[in-house]
């Protein structure tokens, strides 16, 4: 029997299917299936085929790619990011070069503050074309899914302006955006006395947030100087019990417990995670609370220790990365550089890291049944990589490997002989 296609992806070199039943955790992150001279059947914006060359000779399709051997895999996915804020902190970098540490910068009003300052000047309209060159490199590093925090405004009026703006850019642009409200991301100077204050004047904005759709997640800085483990624990009960879904930024800088407490609450994922204790790496494998890891983090911060990845894979824990793409600890969008920086600092195999980008990565932000495969009835989000294998992404590093992404089976972004031709909005 002949099916029918719209597009058939033909020759290609490997593809990465990345069949999976639910996050890859500990082993079974290091086995990946690739299909070697393969090809990729897509219909109304589904794949509806993969297989080898042979397999599909009998498809018929109205439109035909010619992948030249090069590598397949799913669109990937950037379980966290600070996509929305005002301004820029480059000036920060000859602090960073004298040694004043991150949480001190904060402390003295630069860092985060300053960025809050900067994004309650900028208008609606402002961040969201402000994100828009970001959005768009995002996704020209192969990137079809991602998550979007708040946190850069810590006042009702700021935050909701974030969230607005993430919300019309998940509407506007190409690329699907998951939106998290991280109101607890620091404390404003003007209520630096009062933190637990602060935290409720943040928790009242549950309801609206909730009814008006604008985050699935919350989100909280649990560090010091910043909010203490009972405080954390405190804000995100609250927000479990309005129905949403718990992130946490854990153990970052110090080893607090963010680990425990994200296992204890049955939180989606808990990121970062550097300074994490046996405990903590113990409990979120229990609890099934997805790792992210953000090591691009680490290395901006110009810090020797990077989390604990190939003892948390032993520990049987499901790990993603991410890039924590922001204006302080980590200006970058290229995904592509914290695989490598996984490959040489967290250790992680290259089997490994694409799990960490795929599959995980989609759990991570509740998008699993939708994002991080290549498998009969996803959507067609896909990335034609420069590149005959998938040991070569994490290995030639700093940057480009797309050849082309395909969201929802279209072709929306492509390169050529180092020119890129950009067809989304
Ligand atoms: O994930 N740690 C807190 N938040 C961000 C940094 C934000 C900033 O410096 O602007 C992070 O590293
Ligand atoms: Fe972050």
């Amino acid at each position: 029997m002949t099916l029918q296609v719209d597009t058939l992806l033909i020759n290609i070199g490997q593809l990465l299917p990345m069949k999976a039943n639910g996050p890859k955790k500990g082993k079974e992150m290091g086995s990946l299936e690739v299909i070697e001279h393969a090809a990729l059947g897509i219909k109304d914006e589904k794949v509806v085929f993969y297989g080898t060359m042979e397999e599909a000779s009998h498809i018929k399709s109205k439109e035909q790619i010619d992948c030249q051997n090069k590598l397949v895999t799913p669109g990937l996915v950037d379980p966290h990011t600070h996509l929305v804020f005002g301004g820029s902190r480059e000036h920060e970098m000859a602090l960073k070069q004298q040694g004043v540490p991150y949480l001190d910068i904060l402390k003295n009003g630069g860092g985060i503050l300053s960025t809050v300052e900067a994004t309650r000047n900028t208008s609606l309209e402002d961040l969201i074309d402000k994100a828009k060159p970001h959005l768009n490199r995002i996704l020209s590093y192969g990137v079809t899914t991602m998550e979007a925090k708040s946190g850069y405004g810590l006042d009702p009026e700021t935050e909701l302006k974030q969230l607005e703006a993430i919300r019309a850019l998940n509407q506007d642009h190409v690329l699907d955006i998951v939106s998290t409200f991280l109101g607890a991301h620091a404390i404003p100077a003007s209520q630096k006395d009062d933190p637990d204050g602060f935290l409720d004047e943040m928790a009242r904005m549950f309801e609206e947030i909730k009814e008006k759709n604008l985050a699935e997640y919350v989100d909280i800085f649990t560090e010091t100087g910043v909010f203490t483990v009972e405080q954390s624990r405190r804000f995100l009960q609250r927000a479990k019990d309005y129905g949403f879904g718990l992130k946490i930024h854990a153990d970052e800088i110090d080893p607090l417990g963010g680990a425990e407490l994200a296992a204890e609450l049955d939180a989606i994922s808990a990121d970062h995670l550097v300074g994490t204790s046996d405990e903590g790496i113990k409990r979120m494998a229990q609890a099934g609370t997805i790792a992210v890891l953000l090591p691009g983090t680490t290395f901006y911060l110009g810090k020797e220790t990077y989390a604990r990845a190939i003892e948390m894979i032993q520990q049987d824990n499901a790990v993603a990365l991410a890039t924590d793409f922001n204006p302080g600890s980590c200006p970058t969008e290229n995904i592509q550089l914290i695989m490598s920086l996984a490959a040489l600092r967290l250790k992680m195999t290259p089997e490994e890291i694409w799990h960490a980008v795929t599959v995980n990565a989609a759990h991570a932000i509740g998008r699993g049944d939708q994002a991080g495969q290549l498998t009969v009835g996803r959507k067609a989000d896909v990335v034609i990589w420069d590149a005959a294998n998938y040991l070569y992404i994490p290995y030639h590093y700093g940057v480009n490997h797309v050849h082309a992404v395909l969201k929802n089976g279209k072709v929306v972004y492509k390169r050529g002989n180092g020119v890129e031709r950009l067809s989304f909005s």
